[in-house]
């Protein structure tokens, strides 16, 4: 069995084991005050031009989305998110449980778009109803797809005209930012956001989010909301140690680029048996829509996601290249596809 179910089914690149082990006796002070956290907060700042960042150290994407927007929020205010955005769908109401309400938009390709804030914004009138504070969307967003910089520039400008803040969700944004087509950089995130994270956890790292605040109505105590909250991690150094490795060279976006590559080569197999998807994803992740003759017999030797099942005979799946993937792992699994559609399709 291969698995494409997902980017966290294996541990952590050898660069980054290899400086765990090295510093693995080093005696530090904890919870990320440590100089390994010093360190890479000093790169990420570095790396977004903005020596005013403060920079936080978390250890999974749900904690890190809860926290943020828990600590921006007052207790009446709201967030904005595409109704397939991964705090509306995938965390089992971690942000409505902080005591927000999550307003959903029905988004086209799993984006927001300033006409969607505006209308959310204008829908709700007065003291009645909660009042939308926030913009949340990822980068990319669900369903793989990426904003273009003027789609973000669009957003940010509209968040400022309706006096919202924008955070941005980079869970995978190694992939997002090294997909093709892709002209969002670090330092656009930093300039038209107000807080965003660099994911490790589905990028090369054992586990971990980088968050960067960039608003300082946000950055204001934030480490007793992280602690609050549950976030704040004793051995906060092993953090430290995984992002200095990943982003003091190009690490970090060699992988996305590597994750992407080999994503891309499932869908062009599967655009050459002529298959549709559910949306033109440019990253790690493919939504491709095959027949279930098709999938039965892929299930032999590949874990995968479904992702919508359909009356018609066919089925939405999700296929995750990582990091890790191995090119001959993929090419055997487009072989594999010629395969099943030659014995089922003729
Ligand atoms: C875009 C996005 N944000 C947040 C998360 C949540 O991360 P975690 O599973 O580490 O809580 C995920 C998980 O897949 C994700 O895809």
């Amino acid at each position: 069995m291969y698995s494409f179910k997902n980017d966290y089914s294996e541990g952590a690149h050898p660069q980054i084991m290899e400086a765990l082990l090295k510093s693995n006796l080093e005696q530090t002070v904890g919870y990320g005050t440590d100089h390994y956290c010093d360190a890479a907060r000093r790169i990420i700042c570095e790396k977004i031009g903005r020596e005013d960042a403060d920079v936080h150290f978390l250890t999974g994407g749900t904690q890190t989305n809860l926290t943020v927007i828990s600590a921006a929020l007052r207790p009446y205010q709201a967030v904005i998110s595409a109704d397939s955005g991964h705090i509306c769908v995938h965390e089992t109401g971690a942000i409505e449980a902080t005591g927000h309400k999550a307003i959903a938009m029905p988004a086209h390709s799993g984006k927001l778009t300033p006409s969607l804030i505006q209308k959310a914004v204008d829908t709700h009138t007065d003291e009645h109803m909660v009042q939308p504070k926030m913009v949340y969307i990822s980068h990319p967003t669900e369903v793989g797809t990426i904003y273009s910089k003027a789609e973000l520039e669009a957003i940010s400008t509209c968040c400022k005209a309706n006096g919202l803040l924008l955070f941005v969700d980079g869970a995978r944004l190694a992939s997002a930012l090294t997909a093709q087509g892709s002209d969002v950089t670090l330092t656009d995130l930093a300039r038209l956001s107000d807080a965003f994270y660099i994911g490790g956890t589905k990028c090369g790292a054992m586990f971990g989010e980088a968050v960067v605040l960039l608003n300082d109505a946000i950055k204001q105590d934030f480490r007793y909301m992280i602690k609050q909250r549950g976030g704040m991690f004793a051995k906060g150094r092993l953090l430290g140690i995984q992002f200095g490795e990943l982003l003091c060279g190009d690490l970090y976006f060699e992988l996305g680029r590597h994750a992407n590559q080999m994503a891309s080569l499932i869908k062009e197999a599967c655009q050459s048996e002529g298959f549709s998807f559910v949306t033109d994803s440019v990253t790690n992740q493919q939504f491709p829509i095959l027949p279930d003759t098709v999938l039965t017999q892929l299930e032999k030797n590949y874990l995968f996601e479904v992702w919508e099942k359909r009356s018609d005979g066919y089925t939405a799946v999700r296929f995750v290249t990582s990091w890790a993937t191995h090119e001959q792992n993929v090419k055997q699994f487009v072989a594999d596809l010629h395969s099943a559609c030659k014995n089922s399709l003729g």
